[in-house]
Formats: structure tokens, C-alpha cells, sequence
């Protein structure tokens, strides 16, 4: 039987808009078309663990609105378990993100419904990993780690202060290089440091336990990759793959999802993790 992941985090409506290049501040500049994709980083982890084949549990809050029931299809669409999902009083969070022909983008989010996420503590309990980020409330991340009876992976993006009866009890945490430093350079449990298309490092105890490099592909959209690698890194930690084994087939996953526009649209299946492995191997 597959493994439980439980993703107690944000579900977002992306509100996308390509532009040659991103403002400066105080200046206005001309974009094209809006493009509305479902997204957020619980949501996105959700549904990239979803698709490699875990049973996935998402812990969230949407607003009774048509950007919640957006996010909603596309979680259910993947089979994730809706169930601790609850119907806010206040709007779906929004987030705009603005995406520049390098590549490069910027997101501010319109924080709504993701504030009110509450914990079922009994359900979370149950699951074999609890994946977390920090787009919703620290008191809810408290909630769910306290609740937390099996793998603790924690996505510690965006950079907030996290208290420290919460870094203490983190497994696993996933940050990149700029959220590394701003972390202090932990050097407790696993830490996985990611860097774009560059080289991932896991470290265990402070020590270089394995290193992985995403294979290079042409990007359309690199929005949602570095949730692709955390969905993914949970489906291998929880099936019992080692830690090289994991980073190798999450940078993979990673790079595919890169291939569609929006954050969720390119996640791949375990079996394109496969044959893509086997390809650039
Ligand atoms: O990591 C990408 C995500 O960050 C986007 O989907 C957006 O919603 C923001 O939460």
C-alpha cells in the first residue's frame, strides 16, 4: 500500500502575467494576457505527490469562491483526499505572479482563506509524513507538528521567523541556498538545500549525505518546481528509498515540471519519472 502523506498548507488561485521584463520599483510596465492556474504551495506538494502515486491528504482553507473551486478540481483531479479542506469566511488566497521572458518572477500573495486553515489533529496523526510550508499560520504548523506521528518534512518557504519548538522538531527541512543562510545553516536532521537548476545537496547532521544535479531541460515554466521536488522528495522518503535514491528521482520530477505552464500543469507521473531517468541516464 502507498504511504500517507498529509500536506497541511496553502492553496492559492495564480494569477499569471508575462512581461519582458519585471518592474522596478515605481514603475508600471506592459504585460500580456492574465492566466489563472491553480497553485499555492500546499497545493502544488499535494498534487506532485499525488501524481507519483501517494495517497495524499490536503489540510487546507479556500474561500466559498470561483477561484477556490479551480484550486479544488485540480486537487481532485490528482486524487488527493479533500476532505480537511475547509470553506473559509474570507476569500481564496490569491497570488499574482509576474514572470519575465528570462524566467525570472516575483509572486506577492493576497493572503485569504489560508489563514484560517484549521488542524484535525487525529486525522494528521495518522499520516506517515506531514509536509508543511509557510504560507499559513505558525499556530497551524505548531498544531499539525504536534499531531505529526510520523515524518516531519517542512518547505521553509517563503523566509519567517519559526519558533524554535518547531525547528527543533523537524525531520526533514527543504529550503534553498538564500532561505539556507537566512536559516542559520541548520545543522540538525536532513537538510535539503536546492538552488534552481542547480546542484541539490542533502545533508545529514550537518554533514553532505548525497547531492543530485536536475537534468537540464528547455523551461517554459519554472513556477511550482521547487514544489514539484518537495511532493516528490516526500513519495521517496515515505517509500522507503534511500536519501541519493529520492533526491535523484525528485531533481527529475522537478525538471519535468518545468515543461507546461503554471505550477501544477507539467508535475509528472511516477512512470514519466521512469522513463525520464532512463533517458538521461
Ligand atoms: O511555489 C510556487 C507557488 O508559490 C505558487 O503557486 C504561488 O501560489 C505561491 O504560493
Amino acid at each position: 500500500m502507498s504511504a500517507h502523506i498529509a500536506v497541511v498548507g496553502s492553496i492559492n488561485a495564480d494569477m499569471f502575467i508575462r512581461m519582458p521584463v519585471l518592474p522596478q520599483r515605481g514603475e508600471t510596465v506592459a504585460g500580456g494576457q492574465p492566466h489563472w492556474f491553480p497553485g499555492g504551495k500546499g497545493a502544488n506538494q499535494a498534487v506532485a505527490a499525488a501524481r507519483l502515486g501517494a495517497h495524499v491528504s490536503m489540510h487546507g482553507a479556500i474561500g466559498d469562491d470561483e477561484p477556490g473551486q479551480m484550486a479544488m478540481a485540480n486537487l481532485s483531479d490528482a486524487g488527493v483526499d479533500l476532505s480537511f479542506v475547509k470553506r473559509a469566511s474570507v476569500p481564496t488566497s490569491i497570488a499574482l505572479v509576474l514572470v519575465e521572458e528570462s524566467g525570472e518572477n516575483q509572486i506577492v500573495i493576497a493572503q485569504g482563506a489560508n489563514d484560517e486553515v484549521e488542524v484535525d489533529s487525529a486525522a494528521v496523526s495518522e499520516a506517515n509524513a506531514v509536509v508543511m510550508q509557510n504560507e499559513i499560520p505558525v499556530a497551524a504548523m505548531l498544531e499539525a507538528a504536534a499531531a505529526c506521528q510520523g515524518t516531519l518534512i517542512v518547505n521553509a518557504a517563503p523566509v519567517r521567523e519559526l519558533p524554535s519548538e518547531l525547528l527543533s522538531r523537524i525531520d526533514v527541512l527543504i529550503v534553498n541556498e538564500h532561505e539556507f543562510e537566512a536559516y542559520g545553516r541548520p545543522t540538525r536532521g536532513v537538510v535539503v538545500v536546492t538552488a534552481g537548476s542547480g546542484e541539490v545537496v542533502a545533508y545529514q547532521d550537518g554533514q553532505i549525505a548525497a547531492r543530485a544535479t536536475p537534468p537540464v531541460v528547455e523551461a517554459i515554466d519554472t513556477v511550482g518546481a521547487g514544489d514539484t521536488f518537495v511532493g516528490a522528495f516526500a513519495v521517496g522518503i515515505t517509500s522507503g528509498s534511500s536519501l541519493q535514491e529520492t533526491l535523484t528521482r525528485a531533481v527529475h520530477a522537478a525538471s519535468l515540471s518545468t515543461l507546461a505552464h503554471g505550477a501544477q500543469s507539467g508535475m509528472p507521473t511516477k512512470e514519466q519519472v521512469d522513463d525520464f531517468i532512463a533517458q538521461t541516464n
